[in-house]
């Protein structure tokens, strides 16, 4: 494991105290209960284990690597970047395991079930999360030919899955996460779009129903479907397209769950239809993946890549050429500094070697902009930005791929002949829910979750903190009161404030506050550069009806989103991760 500590005349990470409190409970190393490094000193060996891997596997000069670790170093301690938690975790010490995202196979035997609870826990001890898909398994009540009795079905085994990552707890880093995914022409659909209401059995998993073209075809011709048997392949029943799509909006109503995703899709992007077909992707939805299959993430943090030029705020295109182009090393170069926790998932992960490099802090950019959310302005940033950031990222792919080669999977994959890359896929939008806090921007592609957030301090207390942004908005346009601090605290947002211009008000609009078609032109306006999926949240008031949710799944599916997931505002939620703005 890695020895060392940052060198003293390196400036210092630009972190919150409150991102200096997260790091310490849960990130840096510790020693019989004491933290035994800084801030710094991880971000040091995180940038010295991920550049020092030039070294051994393409022979780089000592001279060279020093500048990258600085390059590295820099980029991290300005939080213009950061890689994933378990990077930040796990980097040079003993765990070594530096992915976010795991695809693990189910087949249908007993072993098999059983081989990939055993893979799972062994994963969410690392902090990876997991995803599957149920699809294989028999459904419930056919014939098990060796006994005579008959099978349990998916759900049950899920039930399984959920007490294993329930036992494993991870010894207090992370808790295990899941993805859950059923095929709708499955016969046991039905079972699993409820498998979550009025009982505590499935906690630790999201569920997400694997939509296809001919379902959705289906529901819009108002007819029905095949059901198929997953061991013949044949049809085994039919069931009404509409009402299969309303029980999904009826429980997406209620409680946020299940999602949806398009299976059709994940696979239409699949870089290596060769090697299989993509079945699941990890816990948020943002990483589809071939079975066995891990990725590592990392984000840009959109909220520096703002400058004054002129006495206007700018995008700085430069930077983030920078930023981007270092990212995409870093991340080839964490597939070698990783320790996978299965021979497996090694031989696949470095033959396609897949990354997925996102944003946070987009709200953030937006609002020094001083553009809303809600507009077609917002849109076309969107594209622009993340147009660009995938650009920028094949560009540095390319390059690597001269170096390095292009990944070992590349013959009859979508960019044989086309262009040479080192990795299969770039580009990813994660939820960030973690490294956001660290970073003290706007998680992902979200917008604002409020202008005033509560954060417990050290000793327990509760703080209510006003977003420092609009806080110089409001000194720097002349409407800053103590008093005016103290309302917002209370209601969280600044809509209809009489003391706030109708323009700040707008620039500094909530989720709840934002249209869900805004919401979802966002997310697919990211989607349209992404290679992988974008981790996204559709909020809904409480008061909204199930056809507006209907009309919601519709829209994701014409502007070609890979999925969607919804919440309506005060329906009971049993999320397995969210994505925090307190701490
Ligand atoms: P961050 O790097 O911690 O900010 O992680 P994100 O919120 O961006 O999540 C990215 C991915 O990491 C998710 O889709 C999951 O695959 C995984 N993940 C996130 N949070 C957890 C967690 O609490 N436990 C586990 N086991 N996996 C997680
Ligand atoms: N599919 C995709 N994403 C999901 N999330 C929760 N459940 C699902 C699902 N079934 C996402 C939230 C948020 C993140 C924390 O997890 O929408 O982006």
């Amino acid at each position: 494991s890695f020895e060392g500590q940052a060198p003293k005349t390196w400036p210092k990470a630009n972190l919150t105290p409150n991102a200096r409190v997260v790091l310490a409970k849960r990130y840096l190393k510790q020693e019989d209960g004491q933290v035994i490094e800084t801030a710094e000193d991880m971000i040091y060996r995180v940038a010295s284990v991920v550049a020092q891997i030039e070294e051994e596997n393409y022979g780089k000069g000592k001279k060279e690597i020093q500048a990258l670790i600085k390059d590295f170093y820099n980029m991290m301690a300005n939080l213009e970047f950061m890689p994933n938690s378990p990077t930040l975790m796990n980097a040079g010490r003993d765990l070594g395991q530096l992915s976010a995202c795991f695809v693990l196979p189910i087949e249908d035997s007993m072993e098999e079930i059983f081989d990939a609870i055993k893979n799972a826990a062994i994963i969410h001890k690392s902090g990876g999360g997991t995803g599957f898909s149920f699809s294989r398994l028999r459904p419930k009540n056919s014939m098990v030919r060796s006994t005579g009795g008959v099978a349990s079905g998916p759900i049950s085994f899920m039930k399984v899955f959920n007490s294993a990552t329930e036992a494993v707890k991870q010894g207090g880093t992370r808790r295990g996460a899941n993805m859950g995914i059923l095929r709708v022409d499955h016969p046991d659909i039905i079972d699993f779009i409820q498998c979550k209401e009025d009982n505590k059995e499935i906690t630790n998993f999201n569920i997400s129903v694997g939509i296809t073209e001919e379902f959705m075809l289906a529901v819009r011709e108002e007819r029905s479907y095949d059901l198929i048997d997953p061991h013949t392949g044949s049809a085994v029943g039919q069931l009404s397209a509409p009402e299969i799509f309303n029980i999904i909006v009826d429980h997406a109503w209620k409680n946020g769950e299940p999602g949806i995703v398009f299976l059709d899709r994940l696979n239409q992007g699949n870089p290596t239809p060769l090697l299989g077909k993509i079945e699941a992707t990890n816990p948020c939805g943002e990483q589809p993946l071939l079975p066995n299959e891990a990725c590592n993430l990392g984000s840009i943090n959109l909220k520096l890549m703002v400058i004054e030029k002129e006495g206007k705020m700018v995008i700085n295109w430069e930077r983030l050429s920078q930023v981007t182009r270092l990212s995409v090393r870093f991340l080839d170069n964490v597939i070698d500094a990783n320790q996978y926790p299965l021979p497996i998932i090694d031989k696949m992960v470095k033959g396609n070697r897949k990354i997925g490099l996102g944003v946070m802090g987009f709200a953030d950019m937006l609002i020094l902009l001083q553009t809303s959310y809600s507009t077609e302005e917002a849109v076309e940033y969107a594209e622009k930005v993340m147009k660009f950031i995938q650009t920028e990222a094949r560009i540095e792919s390319q390059r690597l791929a001269e170096e390095r080669g292009t990944f070992p999977n590349y013959e009859g994959s979508i960019y044989d002949g086309v262009m040479k890359l080192r990795n299969a896929t770039l580009t990813t939008i994660a939820p960030t829910g973690t490294i956001s806090m660290i970073c003290a921007a706007s998680s992902g592609v979200e917008p604002l979750f409020a202008v005033a957030y509560t954060k417990t301090v050290m000793d327990g207390t509760a703080l209510v903190e006003v977003n420092p942004l609009f806080e110089s908005f409001a000194k720097e346009f002349g409407f800053y009161s103590q008093d005016l601090m103290e309302k917002i605290a209370n209601l969280g947002t600044v809509l209809g404030l009489a003391e706030v211009p109708n323009w700040v008000q707008e620039v500094f609009t909530t989720a709840q506050e934002i249209a869900p078609e805004w919401h979802i032109r966002i997310q697919a306006a990211f989607q349209k550069y992404t290679d992988n999926a974008v981790s996204k949240t559709i909020n809904f008031a409480n008061s909204a009806t199930r056809e507006e949710i209907a009309e919601a799944y519709r829209l994701a599916d014409e502007l070609n989103c890979k999925g969607l997931t919804v919440y309506r505002d005060g329906s009971r939620e049993e999320q397995v991760l969210s994505t925090g703005t307190a701490t």
